[in-house]
């Protein structure tokens, strides 16, 4: 294969920061002599971080902004290239193990089996593979290996877009692509489609480009980044709430279902605009803000809408509705129970939280940890009430965080469960865990003293993706 060599394109961590994962790294590459045999090459050490997103919830997809931070939770993978197409990965948590040939086509696993992210990458770099004309028809070489995280699961940290940047880094660097970080989010976000959740480009985009020391205002559509400095004197600590949000099943349907809600609140805005510019109006965020007045009080009319409500009032078909509006890029169309679409309420959340995150930005640059507070609140109960995307554990967690002196808090991520992100001074963090412990894991879950332990994480923003070893 004629692979170039891509020089920084996957960013090292600096010598102080692999130190930490020392210990880990000599447990993974324990578990791997007892997988594989000794053989030669060597065994390389990859890493990909979870994320916490601070503001700027359900917008990606929209193409309005985000605000997350990379944290010190993450997937390592401890590999050895293979001569062949295989990929070979042991799971430390997992029992079943991710075994598949790499093709042009890699057929998925099961529904909900965690190895459909670990193909979700290798796919996507297939792709990337096949669409670039030297190396049209080669196929990228696998990998043997073991996989190990600290990342809960279905907590709303992206564990699983983690898996996915984490493969996606150890294939690139194996094959030597020449990957920009972003074009390397961008493919990842995409491949992550894959498992059937039409996410935006966030939990990928974070994991890839992380800055120690930073959170990352994301723009998307195309993707762009901008550093926002935080304080050493304000901590974020992060609670999970330990209702698990899968991404699949009705966690993944009740997320899809926003995303079409938002689409159908592009159609409606479209009604009056001429044939010729609306193809301009892809997202939410293509809207311009002069409009939002109009948009939300009088082209929305009605609170909830059924599909046939919007197709008399568009006068779009329902085919054509289904064809482009609940129609995924994975191809699956998302199935109409003949329920109510509340398109006022998502379409509010996302272009408010849009504006927050814009004033976020500003207020951050200026050091205004306490306004910053205030706008993670208004953005949990405009998550809460318009988008619905809290459930009644996150709401007790989030009136107990405040109570025990949170400037904010707010849920993160997808939602219907997972974490809640508070900001603190941090001298008040001990006060804080102290109460949270009580409060919420002790006397509201009924579990141990030492429960919380386990489930409140204190991180500061850390880098994105590389290679340790
Ligand atoms: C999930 C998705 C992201 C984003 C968040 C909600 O984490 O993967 O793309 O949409 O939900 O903000």
């Amino acid at each position: 294969m004629t692979f170039v060599i891509a020089e920084k394109t996957i960013e090292s961590l600096g010598i102080e920061e692999i130190a930490q994962f020392k210990g880990r790294i000599e447990h993974l590459q324990k578990e791997f002599y007892q997988h594989f045999s000794k053989g030669t090459g060597e065994i390389m050490i990859f890493r990909a971080p979870g994320r916490v997103n601070l503001i700027g919830e359900h917008t990606d997809y929209n193409g309005l902004p985000v605000l997350p931070m990379a944290i010190n939770r993450d997937i390592l993978i401890a590999c050895r290239p293979r001569p062949d197409e295989v990929v070979d990965l042991y799971s430390l948590q997992e029992i079943q193990k991710a075994q598949f040939s790499i093709s042009k086509e890699i057929a998925p696993s099961a529904t909900g089996n965690w190895d459909n992210y670990v193909r979700a990458a290798a796919q996507a770099l297939q792709r990337y593979v096949a669409g670039s004309s030297p190396l049209r028809s080669s196929l990228l070489k696998g990998f043997e290996g073991i996989v190990d995280g600290n990342i809960p699961p279905g907590s709303g940290l992206s564990s699983s877009s983690a898996m996915v940047v984490a493969v996606a880094v150890a294939l690139a660097d194996i094959n030597q692509l020449k990957i920009e970080k972003k074009e390397l989010a961008d493919l990842c976000a995409k491949g992550e489609r894959y498992v059937g959740t039409q996410g935006g480009g966030m939990d990928q985009a974070i994991s890839v480009m992380g800055k120690k020391g930073y959170a990352l205002k994301i723009d998307f559509f195309p993707l762009r980044t901008e550093a926002t400095p935080l304080s050493s004197d304000y901590a974020f600590v992060i609670c999970n709430s330990t209702v698990v949000a899968e991404k699949s099943g009705a966690a993944q349907r009740a997320y899809n279902q926003r995303t079409v809600e938002c689409r159908l609140g592009v159609l409606l805005y479209k009604k009056d605009i001429r044939e010729e510019k609306k193809e301009f109006y892809q997202r939410l965020g293509d809207i311009p803000s002069q409009d939002y007045g109009h948009f939300l009080n009088d082209l929305i009319d009605q609170d909830k809408y059924t599909l046939e409500a919007i197709s008399r009032r568009t006068k779009v078909s329902m085919e054509t509705i289904k064809k482009e509006y609940l129609t995924f890029s994975n191809g699956s169309i998302f199935h109409d129970y003949g329920e109510s679409y509340q398109i006022r309420k998502r379409c509010r959340h996302v272009i408010t939280e849009g504006q927050r995150v814009e004033d976020s930005k500003r207020v951050l640059f200026n050091g205004d940890f306490q306004k910053f507070g205030q706008l993670m609140d208004e953005s949990f109960r405009s998550c809460a009430l318009d988008y619905e995307i809290s459930c009644p554990s996150i709401d007790r967690l989030i009136q107990i965080c405040k109570s025990a002196g949170a400037l904010g808090s707010r849920i993160t991520g997808a939602g219907f469960g997972g974490c809640i992100v508070n900001l603190l001074d941090k001298k008040r963090v001990a006060f804080f865990i102290e109460s949270v412990s009580r409060e919420y894991y002790q006397n509201y879950l009924k579990k141990s003293r030492e429960f919380w332990q386990s489930q409140i994480l204190l991180s500061s923003a850390c880098s994105g993706a590389g290679r340790l070893a």
